[in-house]
């Protein structure tokens, strides 16, 4: 196999070649520097090809160590960025060997899903990714928001670098329930405050417990929109409408404010106008393919009573066999609020009875499903491969249901 890991010396001719691909300055010798630890960088040399040049990357790509929540759970999740094939390269068939080798990567590195926002949806599906979500931004009137009457027993706390730690973890505890979101833990994600135009406000209650925040850039008002809204949290519908009060305040500078929110966020049902409209700018695809089928279920709690078994038979022919741990013949076991999920013939047999019947699902399906939050009439509705025995597939679907997907960060 010619895709290799890239090293530090790789990181000039890696970052020469993202900027051919995707633009940005010339790169300069100060940006000399190791990859960031939570990165794997993957690429093939140029001089390893017929007619290649030495000091070349002619393929590359990055994994980024990334977790995402599964409905209460969370599991390891290789988000792809930076793929890119040098000009004198492509048309080669160069994506698909990177391509293939970072599936193979995430797997070795024991990770259940990739995700990645493509550029083109064709080349990705064709390796065995799945349209699962999409960046969704909205565009609020804040006419809208300025009569929203005060919340009692709440106030606003500006954000600190010392109380910063506060937004993160109610960020973690108010999307552990999501299907697809980003911890944001580990070296990608700083622990301190973004600082630079990142803005917060923390909404508190009267017994000093903190129900929700909003964070947000102030920006130059083009359009009419003088403010960027990355998130508003907030435990209830209560402490929503607290927040969009304060949004409201801007209304004297601003005619407008862009929110950005998660599929069905329950934002949405907060606001009070009828003149919020999806914001016209492009807004990325979420694609996401299984890299392990028995890491993605399992790490998924089972809703409180469910009990079960199924067989669930997975098949991925995007990418040579044993590249991935998606495919093969699963039985899945479900009971006590968890999932054990086996091979066929590795179970050991002492209760592999009662099996309620069988679902199959090609690559693209168990991307659709296995992210949560859909069924397998949806995966059936989109002409994915998925066909189940009706007891199997209730089964399935009561573990599976949830939120749809959301991811609000991009990379
Ligand atoms: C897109 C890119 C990565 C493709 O690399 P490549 O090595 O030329 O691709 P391959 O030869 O392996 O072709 C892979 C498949 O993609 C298709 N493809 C390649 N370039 C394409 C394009 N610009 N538009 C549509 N399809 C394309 C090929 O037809 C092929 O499909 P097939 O297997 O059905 O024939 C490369 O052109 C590139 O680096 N572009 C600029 C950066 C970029 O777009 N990166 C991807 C960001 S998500």
């Amino acid at each position: 196999m010619r895709a290799r890991e890239l090293t530090a010396d790789d990181l000039l001719p890696y970052q020469r070649l993202t900027r051919l691909a995707f633009g940005g300055g010339p790169v300069t010798e100060q940006e000399a520097r190791p990859f960031s630890p939570g990165l794997i960088p993957l690429g093939i040399s140029s001089a390893d090809l017929p007619g290649g040049a030495d000091g070349v990357i002619a393929a590359g790509a990055q994994i980024r160590r990334d977790r995402i929540t599964l409905g209460g759970g969370t599991a390891d999740c290789g988000g792809i960025g930076g793929v890119a094939v040098h000009p004198a390269h492509r048309a080669g068939g160069l994506f698909g060997e990177l391509m293939t080798a970072v599936i193979a990567r995430c797997a070795t590195e024991g990770m259940a899903f990739s995700m990645l926002y493509p550029a083109n949806v064709a080349i990705y599906r064709a390796l065995g990714y799945q349209i699962v979500s999409q960046v969704q931004k909205v565009q609020v009137p804040l006419l809208d928001l300025q009569r929203l009457r005060p919340v009692p027993g709440t106030h606003l706390e500006a954000v600190t670098a010392q109380s910063f730690e506060r937004v993160h973890a109610l960020y973690r505890e108010l999307t552990a329930g999501d299907n697809g979101m980003l911890t944001r833990e580990g070296p990608l994600f700083p622990t301190g405050h973004p600082g630079g135009t990142w803005e917060a406000v923390l909404l508190v209650g009267e017994d000093g417990t903190d129900r929700g925040y909003l964070s947000f850039t102030r920006t130059g008002g083009e359009e009419g929109i003088g403010l960027e809204v990355h998130e508003v949290l907030g435990r209830t519908r209560e402490d929503r409408l607290a927040l969009l009060r304060s949004l409201g305040t801007w209304s004297t500078v601003t005619e407008q404010v862009r929110i950005r929110v998660r599929a069905e966020d329950p934002l949405l049902d907060a606001l009070p106008g009828g003149r919020t409209r999806m914001d016209p700018q492009l807004q990325p695809w979420v694609m996401v393919r299984v890299i392990d089928t028995a890491a993605a279920l399992s790490a998924r709690p089972a809703p409180a009573g469910l009990e079960g078994t199924l067989r669930l038979v997975v098949t991925d022919d995007t990418v040579p066999a044993g590249t991935a741990r998606a495919a093969g013949e699963f039985v899945v076991r479900i009971a006590d609020g968890r999932v054990v999920v086996d091979l066929e013939g590795a179970a050991d047999g002492s209760d592999v009875g009662g099996v309620s019947g069988s679902v199959h699902l090609d690559v693209h399906a168990a991307a659709l499903l296995l992210i949560g939050g859909r069924s397998i009439a949806d995966a059936e509705r989109l002409g994915l491969g998925a066909r189940a025995d009706a007891p199997a597939r209730a089964l399935l679907d009561t573990l599976l249901s949830g939120p749809r997907p959301a991811v609000m960060d991009q990379f």
